[in-house]
């Protein structure tokens, strides 16, 4: 067991790996975690393939993290929120790459008010699931050609929040709620790695999920005043039930680490369909508000049955 935690950075948990030789896939490379994760792992002689929408700004964070790190990086756009952009990038990605080692589904929007995706989806479960469900499935055939590969989904402590609801997933008979919305997605994200594991352990291919912690990034851009208010008295109010100080925010070298952990750590080889938070496996709890994952959010039943829907949704079935 190692004795990383809450405070640990990349750079930390990556200090004794050597990368070099591993390719690493991350989408919404060019901000926030994705980045800092793709700096940490190109320092450690990764082959770095940044995946994000604006092209000018992907172009330029490779630039930049080839600076800083002297990594080998190829970039790639795709944008989650279209399904013919995720199928034109996983057909280019197979054209120009001959494996991925990891692939680490890290893109995410938070809470914006109510939209859709170029397919009609809702905003949130289209591109934070839906998107990274057709990506990853597409670029399947790479990730078996990888060493020991693992799949790394960013999910948050929101899928607190709510369980998917199967039966209306974009909001079409129920009012909108931005959180839920925002939960929902979070928790699809979890279930996408316990349906993952299930249909590809046996392949030597494992996949996770993790809460990254609390970082001021962009993600935050749709909050308003109010969510910011909300956000604080929800963290005071678990610190207060669970007796602790309040955990407060990371920073984001803090808030990549846990990441870094998922696609590294010796302690998770041959052991996928699992939740981690700082740095360690998270307990199943169906009550803390300040950790721990939710059992729905492992279930199985309803794994097999997000894979089915997704599956309709994308209108494309993946049988492994
Ligand atoms: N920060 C936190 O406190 C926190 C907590 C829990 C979980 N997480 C999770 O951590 C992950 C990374 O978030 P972050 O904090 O690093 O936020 P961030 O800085 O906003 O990064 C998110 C990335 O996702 C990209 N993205 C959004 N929509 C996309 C689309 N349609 N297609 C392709 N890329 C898209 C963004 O690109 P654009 O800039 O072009 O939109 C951006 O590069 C997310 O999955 C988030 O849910 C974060």
């Amino acid at each position: 067991m190692s004795n990383f935690g809450f405070e640990t950075t990349a750079d930390e948990v990556l200090a004794d790996q050597d990368l070099s030789g591993r390719t690493v896939f991350i989408t919404g490379a060019y901000s926030g975690l994705g980045r800092e994760t793709a700096r940490a792992m190109g320092a450690k002689g990764a082959h770095l393939i940044l995946s994000g929408r604006d092209a000018t700004k992907l172009s330029a964070a490779a630039d930049e993290i080839a600076e800083q790190t002297g990594a080998r990086i190829d970039t790639l756009v795709c944008d989650l929120a279209s399904l013919d952009s995720v199928r034109k990038a996983a057909k280019e990605a197979k054209a120009r790459f001959p494996k991925i080692d990891v692939l680490i589904a890290n893109a995410g929007v938070m809470a914006p008010p109510l939209g859709h995706t170029e397919d009609g989806f809702e905003t949130q479960f289209g591109t934070n699931h839906l998107g990274h469900f057709l990506l990853t499935n597409l670029l399947m055939p790479l990730v078996e050609k990888g060493e020991r590969p693992r799949i790394v989904n960013l999910s948050s402590r929101g899928h607190h929040f709510a369980p998917v609801d199967l039966d209306d997933p974009n909001y079409e008979k129920r009012d909108y709620e931005k959180w839920a919305a925002y939960g929902q997605s979070k928790t699809a994200n979890i279930l996408f790695a316990v349906g993952l594991e299930k249909r590809l352990a046996d392949k030597g291919i494992h996949a996770y999920a993790l809460h990254p912690g609390g970082i001021m990034t962009n993600l935050g851009r749709h909050m308003t005043e109010e969510d910011m208010a909300w956000m604080m008295d929800r963290i005071r109010k678990s610190a207060e039930e669970s007796g602790e100080e309040p955990s407060g925010f990371k920073t984001v070298p803090q808030g990549a680490a846990t990441t870094c952990w998922v696609a590294t750590a010796e302690e998770l080889e041959g052991r996928g369909g699992l939740y981690a938070e700082d740095c360690h496996v998270a307990e199943v709890d169906d009550a803390s508000t300040s950790g721990g994952v939710r059992s729905y959010a492992l279930d199985p039943d309803a794994a097999d049955r997000l894979w089915a829907l997704s599956e309709k949704l994308v209108g494309e079935r993946f049988a492994y």
